[in-house]
């Protein structure tokens, strides 16, 4: 059942696990003989990462994880990002993959990207489940991405509207009576 607030349904759970499960075979090959730190971005990455982390056969893999602000509580990116936790191992020299719940304007990404770079790391490659390329104000792309979307304000499964709706075990769009 949807919840009220949600106007139409983008994913439902199958889709989602079907999605993450592509994302995963193609990471699986992509750095099957390297040493991956998989870095999850708080915390609208969660249901995302839990998901997509299990089906990683890498041998030689590690979890971490970051948080950024930029958006505060609206729906509007301020352009301000700001680092609230950091990695805590080591990147110098590793190939780090970032997991991140949707690319918007990419401030947070870019940002996020170039502090891991700046840390040593030899390679990073964003993983986003959602892409909304027509809001892209920095030129970033991901090389990971589960669905291009349009300028929709979408929801669920770890993707909140001001700390909301992250429970909900489907992606759908958001009313717009709600943010609006
Ligand atoms: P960016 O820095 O503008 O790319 O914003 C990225 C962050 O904005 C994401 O990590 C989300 O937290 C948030 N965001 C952007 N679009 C949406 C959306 O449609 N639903 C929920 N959060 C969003
Ligand atoms: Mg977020």
């Amino acid at each position: 059942m949807l919840h009220k607030d949600i106007f139409e349904e983008l994913m439902n759970e199958e889709e989602l696990e079907k999605t993450v499960s592509e994302i995963a075979g193609r990471i699986n090959n992509d750095y099957r003989d390297k040493s991956l730190v998989v870095v999850g971005v708080l915390k609208g990455s969660i249901m995302f990462l839990a998901d997509l982390f299990r089906k990683i056969t890498i041998d030689d893999c590690q979890l971490d994880f970051m948080a950024a602000s930029s958006y505060g509580n609206s729906a509007v990116s301020s352009g301000n990002v700001r680092i609230t936790k950091d990695v805590d191992c080591n990147v110098k020299e590793r190939d780090v993959l970032i997991v991140e719940d949707i690319l918007d304007t990419g401030n947070t990404l870019s940002f996020i990207k170039e502090h891991l770079l700046s840390k040593g790391a030899s390679s990073v490659k964003i993983c986003t489940l959602f892409d909304k390329p027509a809001r892209r104000k920095k030129p970033i792309t991901a090389d990971y991405t589960g669905r291009t979307i349009d300028d929709l304000f979408i929801v669920g499964y770890g993707l909140d509207y001001s700390e909301h709706y992250r429970n909900l075990p489907y992606v759908g769009v958001l009313r717009s009576e709600i943010y609006s």
